[in-house]
Formats: C-alpha cells, sequence, structure tokens
C-alpha cells in the first residue's frame, strides 16, 4: 500500500440474534469510533450466513434490516463508510466459490466454529447444512473481494482469518497476484466478552439461554438486571485472573472497555462484588444509552435506513466487481 493511500477496512455481522454487547465491544464500537474516520471502511450485514443454521426466513429479514439500523444508531455515517448487506451483491457469492476451489476439505472440517455448531445441530436432532461446513469459504471471499488490509473483530474469528490469509496466499501463488493479505486486529480489552451466566463460553447472539446476554436493545432495568445476577466465584475479593475467575475478570473487562481503564487495576478500586457490579450496570447502560435512542428514531424510518443499504450495495458492487473478474479470469474462467 502506497503511504498516501487509505487503508481498506471490510467486516461483518451475521443476523442470527439481536446483537450483543460483545458485538458492541469486540467489533462495532471500533468501527464507529475509529476505522470509519481512518480508513475507507466497508461494513456488511452478512445475510447469508444466517442461512447456514435452520432460519426462518422472515426473522432473518427482520434482523437484517434491525442490524443495519442499529449500525446507523451506534454511529456509522453512510457519508464516511459503505453499509450494505451482503446478499445485495453478488460478487460474494461469485468469488466464494473460487475459494471453495481453493480450499481443501480436511482444513474446513478443522474449522471450530463448524465443529462445535455442528455438533448442537445434531444434538437437536437436526441435519448440519453443507454451507455450515463452506461458510468459511463465502467469509474469505467477503474479505478478499474488496483488496482488504484490515479486518477489525472479536478474537472468536482468529481462526477464521487465519484460514483466510492461507486462501489468499495459496490462490495468489498459484494463479498470480490478485488478493491482499489482510491483518486481523482486536480490541485492546473486551476481545472477547463472556456469557454472565456461563462465563467460560463466549456471549453469543443465537444462544438460546439468554439470561447471560446483554442485548444493546435491551431496557437498562434488563441490562441492569442481568449483570447484577452475573455467575461469579465463591470468593469475595475482587481480583482479576481469568483462568481462575473467569466471571469476575469478564465484568473487570466489560468494566475497563466501557470506562476506559485497565481491569487490573480497575480491581483494585472494589471491596465486594456487589459494588463492581452496580458499576457495571451504570457503566453498560450509560455506553449503550445514545444507541438505544437514536436506534428508536431510526427504526421509524425503515425507507431511509433502505436508501442507506442500497446505496452501500451499489458503492460496494462497483468496488468488488473488478478484483471479482480478475480472479475469474486468473483460474481460467472467461471473465
Ligand atoms: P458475528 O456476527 O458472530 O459477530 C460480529 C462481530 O462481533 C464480534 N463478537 C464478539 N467480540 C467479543 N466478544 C464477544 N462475545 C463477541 N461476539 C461477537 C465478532 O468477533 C465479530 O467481529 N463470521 C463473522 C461474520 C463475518 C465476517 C466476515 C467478519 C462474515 N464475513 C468478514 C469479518 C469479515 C461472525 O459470525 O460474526
Amino acid at each position: 500500500m502506497a503511504m498516501a493511500e487509505r487503508a481498506r477496512i471490510f467486516s461483518g455481522v451475521k443476523p442470527t440474534g439481536h446483537l450483543t454487547l460483545g458485538n458492541y465491544l469486540g467489533a462495532m464500537r471500533r468501527w464507529v469510533e475509529e476505522d470509519q474516520h481512518r480508513a475507507d471502511a466497508l461494513f456488511c450485514v452478512v445475510d447469508l450466513h444466517a442461512l447456514t443454521v435452520e432460519h426462518e426466513p422472515a426473522r432473518v429479514r427482520r434482523l437484517t434490516r434491525q442490524a443495519a439500523t442499529l449500525l446507523l444508531a451506534a454511529g456509522l455515517d453512510p457519508e464516511r463508510c459503505t453499509l450494505f448487506v451482503q446478499s445485495q451483491v453478488d460478487e460474494h457469492l461469485r468469488l466464494s466459490y473460487l475459494m471453495e476451489c481453493t480450499a481443501s476439505d480436511g482444513e474446513m472440517r478443522r474449522m471450530i466454529q463448524y465443529k462445535e455448531k455442528a455438533a448442537r445441530e445434531q444434538a437437536r436432532g437436526g441435519s448440519v447444512r453443507l454451507s455450515l461446513l463452506t461458510y468459511p469459504a463465502l467469509m474469505a471471499a467477503d474479505i478478499l473481494a474488496y483488496g482488504t488490509h484490515e479486518v477489525p473483530v472479536g478474537e472468536d474469528q482468529a481462526q477464521h482469518l487465519e484460514l483466510t490469509r492461507d486462501l489468499a496466499g495459496r490462490f495468489n501463488e498459484r494463479y498470480g497476484a490478485t488478493f491482499v493479505m489482510p491483518k486481523v486486529t482486536y480490541p485492546a480489552v473486551a476481545a472477547r466478552v463472556m456469557d454472565l451466566q456461563e462465563p467460560t463460553s463466549k456471549m453469543g447472539k443465537s444462544h438460546a439461554r439468554t439470561a447471560g446476554i446483554v442485548y444493546l436493545l435491551d431496557e437498562p432495568e434488563v441490562v441492569r438486571k442481568k449483570v447484577i445476577r452475573a455467575v461469579t466465584d465463591t470468593a469475595s475479593d475482587v481480583v482479576y485472573e481469568r483462568g481462575e475467575r473467569p466471571g469476575v475478570a469478564n465484568l473487570l473487562d466489560v468494566l475497563a472497555a466501557c470506562t476506559g481503564g485497565d481491569p487490573e487495576r480497575l480491581a483494585e478500586g472494589y471491596a465486594s462484588y456487589g459494588a463492581l457490579k452496580r458499576d457495571v450496570a451504570e457503566a453498560v447502560v450509560e455506553l449503550l444509552r445514545p444507541a438505544r435512542k437514536r436506534h428508536a428514531e431510526l427504526a421509524a424510518d425503515p425507507a431511509y435506513v433502505d436508501g442507506v443499504l442500497r446505496d452501500g450495495a451499489e458503492r460496494a458492487r462497483a468496488l468488488a466487481r473488478p478484483r471479482v473478474d480478475a480472479a475469474y479470469r486468473a483460474v481460467g474462467l472467461m471473465a
């Protein structure tokens, strides 16, 4: 990249459930506060990825618009960045097929998220969709189609990003330099926000048990209740130990992310879990307040949101098309 050129950033969120505090602290907040200001940034509601598990069509459509609305409410500015919906830009699927032709069956089956989700589907008695296995090929296509330099995500995306880099390198080696090698970036704190009821698992938007998940659109009273009931441990002094005391460490991480402090240092200021929880609850409520308010206004104007998404898709298409065409030609297709 030439010095004067702005970095290209791409990231996405999957409309499989209501967006959570994990999504916000792990990803969205940086998109809003930093990325859209310093780079040529694209943010995508990746609706095709939501079809990899059992889904209800009307719900996916609703959640897609809700995610886009929340991203705008949180502060993404369509004048500064490109916000769009994945299925409205065909280039993702065009390139995904080439990624499937670049990846091996074995490396797809090694993906932790595939193994976990496939096991969950099977336990429910459902079948595992083939698209769940090929998901990382589509994710690689999302990123590589745009010549992306940086991908700001939470820590749970590490393995998929590693695979994306492998695929980019392999494709370039086989067929000539076509893709930019993307770099992954994580937030300094709260790169993995844990479930408040099960502090050894990630706070995930599609989990069935919701008591440990703070949704961005939860009422303040609901947020408070969830935080106050967070599972900690039987000790009573407040120290930051991720391995031994995951529940307390998670609360300290969230507090640090909200207030800009350091989790270990913050721990020193508390003599009891109760006081810590009260402060975390208030910090989260305050953090989410402006986006909640703005969301209510924007949700009343779906035509505006749809217009933003239409413009975004058009811009994204124009950016992706030449590179995807080049990739088609490189592998021997008559693009
Ligand atoms: P998704 O929808 O699960 O999550 C969106 C973003 O939120 C981050 N995140 C978290 N960060 C910290 N703690 C948590 N508990 C937490 N939960 C979620 C995720 O790391 C992510 O950055 N595969 C992706 C979507 C995707 C994508 C892409 C991302 C598809 N194509 C291309 C980047 C680039 C996913 O399922 O994200």
